[in-house]
């Protein structure tokens, strides 16, 4: 059966081929006409990727214009591509027209210019960009329109300003808690990353959003980037290959499957081979297993660092010989000429062939045909309006009420009615538009407070808007947590029915986040502590980018909220929430600790116990569901599985439920997990209503699992599948 598939398929290929006419063909013939005119020099400079900071006054990303570097970049060294700045929109338009402009016009060939930017959480590097949720906050929504509506709003804020190359999504797999990069994951499960991911994609290349300009994404960082050996951003991993596969691996292939046009490698080393010159990832696996033949970008500096940082090869030159021999089309130099001079020389020393050269520099071609880039390379600002848009604030403000968790609400503390009550709110985030927009807005570490978009709530501003016959008071905290006056703090808890003490982290990026331990830092345990002596109800909102260990507190706290870093809309979402305006729907999409010595993925072995604070997919409602009349049958012939289930809305109020479909292959030769994600959903349920779920798929394409060479097992036995705390199991031939 299975053989016919693909034959049949093959056949339909070809002759779909053969009589569409295939703007592919006419691409080709473009890319290798303008290619056969390309001097060494001019193929170089397009596998050169140089930072704005290079390039501008004050060598900072401001955008500031300096000519004379214009000129010596694109005219004396034929770079082909630039990124990363920060300002106001019409200062990209300006900066960005100078530059393709002077490609365009005045440079032999007139190949325009690839711009890139990380864009990860709306148009994060333009002054006027609508700031939404980072990708964990986003994740928790388990909803695959909430990530495409972010992706929409990015695609039309970015589109018009230039910049066509966006360095997201990351498809990263969310799976060590110490990461400082787990925040722009979405969570620890394969299934819901590759998903997350994919629509991302799929939405932002979508020309039908940033028309008439066509826009690439970026899947990063390939491979097993997420889970340095001591957590630390950047460190060596230790990824034995069936793990690798089966865990790591999904994502970047639903990715590539959505025809995600560029990818970024892994900055860090895997089983002691940095990620940069690692053939049997990139090349092996990437290009000739996968298929992938777009452009594969390095990340900053990091075929220099090979050598520099991770001694990994015996000179700067050697590591560019292998990287490109590894299969990199374009190294993001950022700062230096050198690796121009570099494979100038291994070309010239015969160790590096031109007609290598050539296929990576096709492909950046390609790409900038397919962007439409050689028709309309210039940006255009008669749309500026659409920048935080009311329907684009409208946006941030749904993509974070869809995905903040409630992670606990004892007696039912919440909602808070507006009755007159006395709500303190106080923690480090409280009256802050930074903490809430996290990393990467504006500035990579977030920009400060005066920085932050103007038309966006704090916390205490929201709160105090949405509970107008109550008295909401401030007490603010120092950005470290830090308590300035302890009486004060007291004092003012002693005045309040409610205190509501935002915890968690300072915005912080890459090694910057590098920590040794995942505790939540004393001051702010000191705020709970303090709060837990008075007989208030206490609720804290976590502002975090991981899962901060408050084990020692959560007793203290009757309501607990997670939220992330949730974005120009977050502040007012939480008060929503808070206030019962609208019922939350988020669940959790990695594993909260409750231990620092104990932190693994809910998709953990057998023969290993995990004790978490919350489990993955936990998330509370106002309402409450029931899930019963689960059933499972094996269609005659054995290929087809029917899973019957309903999903009730048992409680007064309309909710939103993710249901998680699990399942568990009791015995295999390579160890399984308690359970694995194979399906899930949301779905909207009004008060007694009964979703019934039917899902029917193909066991032997499910219950499968790849081994150490990516061959996929699928073992017959007992198979359990599980929802909710039911269970029902099958005997497969
Ligand atoms: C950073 C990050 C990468 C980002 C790139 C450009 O170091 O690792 O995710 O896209 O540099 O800013």
């Amino acid at each position: 059966m299975r053989f016919y598939l693909i034959f049949a398929t093959i056949v339909s290929l070809l002759f779909l081929a053969s009589c569409s006419p295939a703007p592919k063909d006419e691409t080709e013939k473009k890319v290798d006409d303008l290619l056969s005119q390309m001097t060494l020099d001019e193929k170089i400079g397009q596998m050169t990727q140089i930072c704005f900071s290079e390039i501008t006054l004050n060598g900072d990303k401001n955008l500031d214009m300096h000519p004379e570097l214009f000129r010596q970049a694109i005219l004396e060294n034929h770079v082909g591509s630039f990124l990363s700045g920060t300002g106001p929109a019409q200062k990209w338009i300006d900066f960005i027209s100078t530059l393709q402009k002077m490609a365009v016009e005045e440079t032999r060939l007139g190949i325009p210019l690839l711009i890139g930017i990380d864009h990860i959480h709306g148009a994060n590097y333009v002054d006027e960009g609508t700031m939404l949720p980072h990708n964990i906050t986003l994740s928790c929504s388990f909803d695959p329109d909430v990530v495409s509506r972010a992706a929409r709003v990015t695609a039309i804020e970015t589109a018009d300003l230039g910049m066509s190359w966006n360095f997201a999504p990351v498809v990263d797999l969310g799976k060590n808690a110490y990461w400082p990069r787990l925040y722009e994951t979405f969570g620890e499960d394969p299934l819901v990353c590759g998903i997350l991911g994919s629509s991302f994609i799929t939405t932002y290349q979508d020309p039908e959003h940033s028309n008439p300009y066509k826009l690439a994404a970026c899947a990063k960082h390939f491979i097993g980037y997420s889970d340095p050996r001591t957590g630390h951003d950047r460190t060596p991993a230790e990824i034995p290959d069936q793990i690798l596969y089966e865990h790591h691996l999904p994502a970047f292939v639903m990715a590539l499957e959505s025809g995600v046009k560029t990818v970024m490698v892994n900055s860090g080393e895997v089983n002691g081979i940095p990620g940069h010159v690692s053939e049997k990832l990139l090349k092996g696996l990437l290009r000739e297993k996968l298929g992938f033949d777009g452009v594969i970008l390095s990340d900053i500096k990091d075929i220099s660092k090979v050598y520099n940082e991770h001694h990994g090869a015996f000179s700067e030159k050697d590591a560019t010989l292998r990287a490109i021999n590894a299969g990199i089309d374009m190294s993001m130099s950022c700062n230096s000429y050198l690796f121009i001079d570099f494979v100038k020389e291994l070309i010239a020393e015969g160790k590096l062939t031109e007609s290598r050269i050539d296929e990576s520099v096709k492909r950046i071609l390609r790409l900038k045909f397919d962007l439409g880039l050689f028709d309309n390379p210039y940006p255009r600002n008669d749309r500026l309006n659409r920048m935080q848009s009311d329907e684009h604030l409208q946006t941030a403000y749904y993509l974070a009420e869809q995905s903040i968790v409630l992670l606990k609400n004892q007696e039912n503390v919440l909602p808070i009615r507006d009755t007159g009550q006395r709500i303190l709110v106080t923690g480090f985030a409280a009256h802050s538009r930074k903490m809430l927009n996290g990393a990467w807005t504006l500035e990579w570490l977030g920009a400060e407070e005066e920085r932050q978009p103007k038309n966006m709530n704090t916390l205490f501003d929201a709160l105090a808007t949405e509970f107008p016959n109550s008295d909401v008071s401030l007490l603010e905290i120092m950005p470290d947590g830090t308590l300035e006056s302890e009486k004060e703090y007291r004092a003012a808890v002693v005045a309040s029915d409610y205190v509501i003490i935002t915890l968690g982290e300072e915005p912080y990026s890459e090694f910057k986040g590098n920590i040794n331990d995942l505790q939540l830092t004393e001051p702010q345990k000191k705020l709970a502590q303090i709060a837990g002596e008075y007989d208030k109800k206490l609720v804290f909102v976590l502002i975090q980018g991981r899962p901060r260990l408050i084990t020692d507190i959560e007793p203290l706290a009757d309501g607990i909220l997670f939220a992330g870093y949730p974005g120009q809309g977050g502040a007012d979402a939480l008060a929503a929430i808070i206030s019962g305006k609208a019922n939350p729907s988020g669940k959790l999409s990695f594993s909260y600790p409750k231990h620092p010595n104990h932190v693994t993925p809910y998709y953990h072995k057998a023969f290993q116990k995990n004790d978490n604070l919350w489990d993955f997919g936990h998330g509370l409602s106002y309402t409450s569901f029931e899930y019963k009349n689960i059933e499972v049958d094996l269609s005659d012939d054995g290929k087809q599985l029917t899973l019957n289930l309903d999903i009730s809305n048992s409680g007064t109020i309309a909710g939103k439920e993710t249901f998680l479909l699990f399942f568990r292959q009791e015995k295999g030769t390579i160890t399984r997990p308690v359970k694995k994600l194979f399906h899930f959903g949301k779905i909207e349920l009004q008060p007694g209503e009964t979703h019934h779920l039917n899902h029917v798929f193909t066991p032997s394409e499910i219950f499968v699992y790849p081994d150490e060479n990516n061959n996929q097992i699928f073992e017959p036995g007992s198979f359990t599948i599980m929802a909710h705390g039911l269970e029902a199991t099958i005997d497969l031939p």
